[in-house]
């Protein structure tokens, strides 16, 4: 449309409705910006959740996009839907709590993955699970640390040295929570680890549009609190 074309009122108006219609199709105001994979360590799950686990990785939390939770109370989790990713869920995304029971799925879909299906890329539960997965292992989290000798260890680490080796590797910020040291001890107990993606999947800092943290705080794991840069790291290795 031109200029020339145009008179004052209404056809002016119906312009502005266009071009701001056709903005929220590119990033509607309710659309997440940015979404969380996050990993945790069984063992310092287990402390927290008195459970017990042999799992002796960084295993998958969930992949949480960072507005909304709870977004379509009628969308079900159904297994069935996701039956050949089944053994690959069982041992990424172990549910630590009722070994063998999708719950830990269920509940993670419900909260997190209806709301990340508000994109097209997210639109069904294969491709949120799928997506996760594949995001876990592209990041082999695992891998990198052993491979820059971040070990599980009965020997404290600097919290500068774990961040360092993620920061260093993946070249943007992740957000590193642990349980805070108790009352007469001497380090924090290293839990969490959350690395970020940008709607296209590309890696992106974490802090970054990071207003909507604190209500994500709510979840199981609400003992974890970032880490204390100042305190020393406890990495537990499996009992
Ligand atoms: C861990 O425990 C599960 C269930 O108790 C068992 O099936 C599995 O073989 C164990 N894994 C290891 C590595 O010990
Ligand atoms: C909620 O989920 C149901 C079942 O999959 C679907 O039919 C419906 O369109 C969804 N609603 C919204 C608002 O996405
Ligand atoms: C789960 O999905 C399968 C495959 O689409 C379908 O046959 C089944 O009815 C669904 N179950 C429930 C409880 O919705």
């Amino acid at each position: 449309m031109y200029l020339s074309d145009m008179k004052l009122g209404p056809p002016l108006l119906l312009c502005l409705a266009a071009a701001l219609s056709s903005a929220f199709v590119i990033s509607p105001p309710h659309m997440w910006t940015k979404l969380i994979l996050t990993h945790h360590w069984p063992n310092t799950f287990c402390v927290m959740e008195h459970c017990h686990s042999n799992i002796s990785y960084w295993a998958i939390h969930g992949l949480w996009p960072d507005k909304g939770t709870f977004c379509n109370s009628s969308w079900q989790f159904n297994s069935s839907l996701i039956e050949d990713l089944l053994p690959d869920m069982e041992k990424s995304w172990p549910n630590l709590l009722k070994p063998l029971t999708t719950f830990f799925w269920n509940q993670e879909w419900r909260k997190h993955g209806t709301c990340a299906a508000k994109a097209e890329s997210l639109s069904s539960q294969h491709k949120y699970f799928s997506k996760a997965l594949e995001l876990y292992h592209k990041l082999d989290l695992n891998g990198i640390l052993r491979k820059f000798n971040i070990t599980p260890s009965e020997k404290y680490y600097a919290f500068s040295q774990i961040e360092g080796v993620i920061e260093n590797f993946y070249g943007v910020k992740p957000k590193i929570q642990c349980i805070p040291p108790s009352k007469n001890a001497d380090a924090q107990i290293l839990g969490q680890i959350e690395i970020c993606f940008n709607p296209d999947f590309t890696l992106l800092d974490c802090e970054k549009h990071g207003y909507w943290d604190n209500h994500l705080a709510v979840d199981k794991a609400s003992e974890f609190h970032v880490c204390d840069h100042n305190i020393p790291v406890y990495y537990p290795p499996l009992s």
